[in-house]
């Protein structure tokens, strides 16, 4: 796929010259998928243009797109949508427990949010992935490189290589596999998955995680008078991310904090942050909490999973299955 994206470049669409080329490429919209996954506010504000040439040039990119084939006609028989589900990919997480509660693992064209209290394992799980998605398909894995995204400066390359060798696999190639990307506010967060499509196809990538997707947005934009303005630009983190993991077959890990609702005195007073914006792009939400020495595990909003909960352990292996209980001799 990505070879037939690299052979459209932005000059050879309709009404785009080589000076908006340049604007573009100088806004961070540097190939026609940039383009087509934009939003047509933000061309127009990058590159000084009005908005009904934005909307007229992400049109054209899109077009584009659509008739080399690369991403879906508006309108296809839900059988083609099945044809494409089918190039979906999954990957273990590292426990067979929270795999079949995914119903085989992370996916590809989607985003799974794990979401949890502190220690409830969330960077661990992260972690992990980078070690799991890297293993061949035929062994569960995604056979390609992971991009971290790491935004509480939490990521450990210790902590991945020590997974990898539990696991038995090369730990300089995993850590070499793993690209990390420390970002240091939420415009530079911003920034960077505007491009990534481009670092995914340099890093062939197959796993992109964000670790947390909140935690910047809702430090810098803390108070109800920013409350819009944060939702609305988590809400383009989030669809672009969606788009995403659409267009190249990738999958996407976010994790998110809880958010205390201290007017619920019946069961567990915690909520994902950041409201709906997050919750209707994630295509799967995972409940993690901390149970003693294990972790539950529970899967929220899914398309296609029942309301279900397992139980998974921390190792040097990273993320596992509990022991089995031994049962009572009689
Ligand atoms: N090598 C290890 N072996 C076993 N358990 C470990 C190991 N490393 C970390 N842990 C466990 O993982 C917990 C930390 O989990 P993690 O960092 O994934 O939390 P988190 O959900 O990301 O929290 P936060 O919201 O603070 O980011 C520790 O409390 C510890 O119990
Ligand atoms: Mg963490």
């Amino acid at each position: 796929m990505s070879e037939t994206l690299l052979d459209i470049e932005l000059r050879d669409l309709d009404g785009i010259g080589p000076a908006t080329e340049k604007k573009l490429r100088d806004a961070g919209i540097a190939s026609v998928l940039d383009l087509a996954v934009a939003l047509p506010d933000e061309v127009a504000e990058k590159i000084g243009c009005s908005k009904e040439n934005a909307c007229a040039m992400v049109f054209v990119a899109q077009k584009a797109l659509m008739e080399s084939g690369l991403i879906d006609k508006e309108f296809v028989p839900a059988v083609e949508c099945y044809e494409k589900r089918k190039s979906m990919v999954k990957c273990t997480t590292g426990s067979k427990n929270l795999d079949s509660l995914l119903k085989g693992g992370i996916e590809t064209q989607a985003i799974t949010e794990f979401w949890g209290d502190f220690g409830s394992g969330k960077s661990q799980l992260c972690h992990t992935l980078c070690v799991t998605a890297q293993l061949p398909v035929k062994d569960g894995g995604f056979g390609g490189g992971v991009i971290f995204i790491d935004t509480e400066s939490t990521f450990r390359p210790e902590r991945v290589y020590q997974i990898a060798e539990a696991r038995g696999l090369d730990p300089i190639q995993a850590l070499k596999n793993t690209i990390v990307c420390r970002v240091y506010n939420s415009s530079h967060l911003e920034l960077v998955i505007k491009r990534l499509g481009k670092y995914i196809e340099q890093y062939n990538a197959k796993l992109v995680i964000v670790d947390s997707i909140i935690s910047l947005h809702r430090s810098e934009f803390a108070g109800r008078s920013t409350l819009a303005e944060r939702q609305q630009r988590l809400n383009n983190i989030v669809h672009h991310l969606l788009r995403i993991a659409e267009i190249y077959n990738v999958a996407v890990v976010v994790t998110n904090q809880v958010q205390a609702q201290p007017d619920v005195f019946f069961g567990d007073p915690t909520k994902p942050a950041g409201g709906h914006v997050i919750g209707h792009a994630c295509t799967y939400r995972v409940y993690l909490k901390k149970a003693g020495q294990e972790r539950i595990a529970t899967v929220i909003d899914s398309p296609y999973h029942p309301y279900s909960e397992t139980r998974f352990i921390i190792s040097e292996k990273g993320v596992e299955d509990p022991e089995p209980k031994k049962t009572k001799e009689a």
